[in-house]
């Protein structure tokens, strides 16, 4: 079963980038394990097409991605705009609506798909959910200031109901502590609720940075299937 998500996260990835990608294009690169393939991909594509591909990075592991793989590395100062951004998700609803952040990278990935005109979502077929919380069961990140991790966390609890636990490290004691040096709480939801509004609810308690909750983001999802289609 490891090995059929695995072969569907690179059928999905591959696809994407096979029909989402052009010569002369700038490329958002996601985190996670399934970016893993399509930047695998991206660079067989360079290489073999002499395609000019510039990169932004969501996160230091997309950073390595691109370096290890002899990509054009940029930045949102100097490409402030992408064609494309292409990420991984832990749950992608019916409407398109995504949970994001289960590596902890979801305020970069969020900034940089939405400096993009086309953001493209690659998954395997466990993350296709008719509506959050069905696929996805450790609720939605939300990157805080580490100051105020505890007001935040109770007034989300207060609000909106269900249970927030602060993300601890599992190979260090202490919480994980993401890329911009921030604490990352999961928000377990006891119902679905109008994600929209949550979000922007969410957004607006000081402290938090941002939420994993991608409304209106996603023009497309791909998702790899268990017999080889996606
Ligand atoms: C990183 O923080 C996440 O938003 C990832 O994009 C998401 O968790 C998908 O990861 P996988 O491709 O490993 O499922």
């Amino acid at each position: 079963a490891v090995n059929m998500a695995e072969e569907s996260k690179k059928l999905a990835a591959y696809f994407a980038v096979d029909n989402s990608v052009q010569n002369n294009q700038v490329v958002g690169v996601g985190s996670g394990s399934t970016i893993v393939y399509a930047v695998d991909r991206l660079a067989e594509r360079v290489r073999q097409e002499q395609l000019n591909i510039v990169c932004v990075p969501t996160s230091f592991q997309a950073r390595q991605l691109i370096l290890q793989h002899g990509l054009t590395l940029s930045d949102l100062e100097r490409h402030p705009e992408l064609d494309v951004a292409i990420d991984g998700a832990d749950e992608v609803d019916a409407e398109l609506t995504l949970i994001k952040g289960g590596g902890g990278c979801l305020t970069q990935e969020k900034i940089v798909a939405s400096c993009s005109k086309y953001f493209v979502v690659i998954a395997d077929y466990r993350k296709d959910s008719k509506a959050l919380g069905q696929q996805w069961k450790k609720g939605v990140p939300i990157e805080v200031i580490p100051m105020a991790y505890v007001p935040v966390s109770r007034m989300i609890a207060k609000r909106f109901g269900g249970e927030v636990n602060l993300r601890m490290a599992i190979s260090k004691a202490g919480p994980v502590v993401t890329d911009n040096g921030n604490f990352i709480l999961d928000w377990k939801f006891e119902h679905a609720q109008n994600w929209k509004e949550v979000n922007t609810a969410i957004k607006m308690i000081p402290g938090v940075v941002e939420t994993g909750l991608f409304v209106n983001m996603a023009e497309q999802a791909y998702f790899g299937m268990e017999d080889g289609s996606v």
